[in-house]
């Protein structure tokens, strides 16, 4: 793990804890992209469930760190906590904007979010919620892949502030993309029980973040009216496109995350941001531009 004050370029598999000031006034709009409430307010809901998983996955990693003494693995496990520690702080700035602009009542998402959650800490195996933090990060690298790789069309056009503090949110859960199954596999191995992570831990937050979304929706008049669900429709059959895949190749005994490839923007946006975190400006992204490149990108030879 390493901080975001002493960073050379970073190696492949390094941990950055990066504390980013993004930016959430009032005068961002929910429908960040305009052309397009229904996307915005997928990921919206997305964000809603944030301060509430993530929270959960530190619980459960800080859990797991009983039974390990591998040095290596926790290093690497305090490094996942210290990110998503900064993730879900941020998203929760986000959301309270989200619900100050018009929204409030995702209280209610979240007020069911936290009780499911609390019941889960109470309830559940240590085994079982290392294999929901696994399960999910496995269907998060999916998310990754599609929100990079098809940025133009995502994010094109959008407001830069939500689109780059998105994707920077992207770029460090390809940095930590071992870490959960690492622990996991140190604390409490066992197939069966991760195989099942990879459903709950997806399952679970899709319900949750599709709850968010729909509430946004229905409070934009948008839900019961054929050519938005159509348009969301489109959106979602792209996410189950791009995830899919990457929750069946971790559903393989033999499956480790560490196989999947890291998007070649992912590192230049990690490159891109040591070289230039002393300028102390946000890693904004010109989604105006013709390829949306990774902030501080060097220019083209
Ligand atoms: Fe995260
Ligand atoms: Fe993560």
């Amino acid at each position: 793990m390493t901080d975001q004050a002493q960073s050379p370029l970073p190696q492949p598999g390094e941990l950055i804890v990066r504390r980013i000031p993004f930016e959430f006034p009032d005068d961002i709009a929910p429908h960040w992209k305009a052309d397009e409430p229904q996307w915005s307010h997928m990921i919206n809901g997305a964000s809603l469930t944030m301060p509430y998983l993530e929270p959960f996955l530190i619980d459960s990693m800080r859990d797991a760190l009983v039974h390990i003494t591998d040095p290596d693995v926790r290093e690497a496990a305090k490094g996942f906590m210290a990110q998503e520690g900064q993730h879900y702080r941020q998203h929760r700035r986000y959301n309270e904007m989200l619900k100050a602009n018009g929204y409030p009542e995702l209280a209610q998402v979240e007020d069911d979010m936290q009780k499911s959650y609390d019941r889960m800490r109470e309830r559940r195996s240590l085994q079982f919620r290392m294999g929901y933090t696994a399960g999910f990060e496995s269907m998060t690298l999916g998310v990754t892949s599609w929100l990079v790789n098809e940025r133009l069309d995502l994010f094109r056009g959008a407001d830069t502030r939500v689109s780059s503090f998105i994707l920077w949110h992207m770029v460090e859960e390809t940095e930590h993309k071992r870490v959960a199954f690492d622990v996991y596999q140190a604390a409490c191995p066992g197939y069966l029980q991760r195989a099942f992570g990879v459903f709950t831990g997806s399952l679970h937050l899709m319900w949750y973040s599709r709850r968010g979304y729909v509430s946004m929706l229905k409070k934009d008049g948008l839900w019961y009216n054929l050519r938005s669900r159509m348009r969301l429709w489109r959106r979602v059959t792209q996410f189950g496109r791009h995830v899919v895949p990457f929750m069946a190749r971790s559903l393989m005994p033999n499956h480790n995350p560490e196989h999947e490839p890291d998007p070649a923007w992912v590192r230049e946006w990690i490159n891109g941001y040591a070289r230039a975190s002393a300028s102390e400006t946000l890693p904004l992204i010109d989604t105006n531009s013709a390829q949306m490149a990774p902030p501080y990108a060097e220019p083209a030879r």
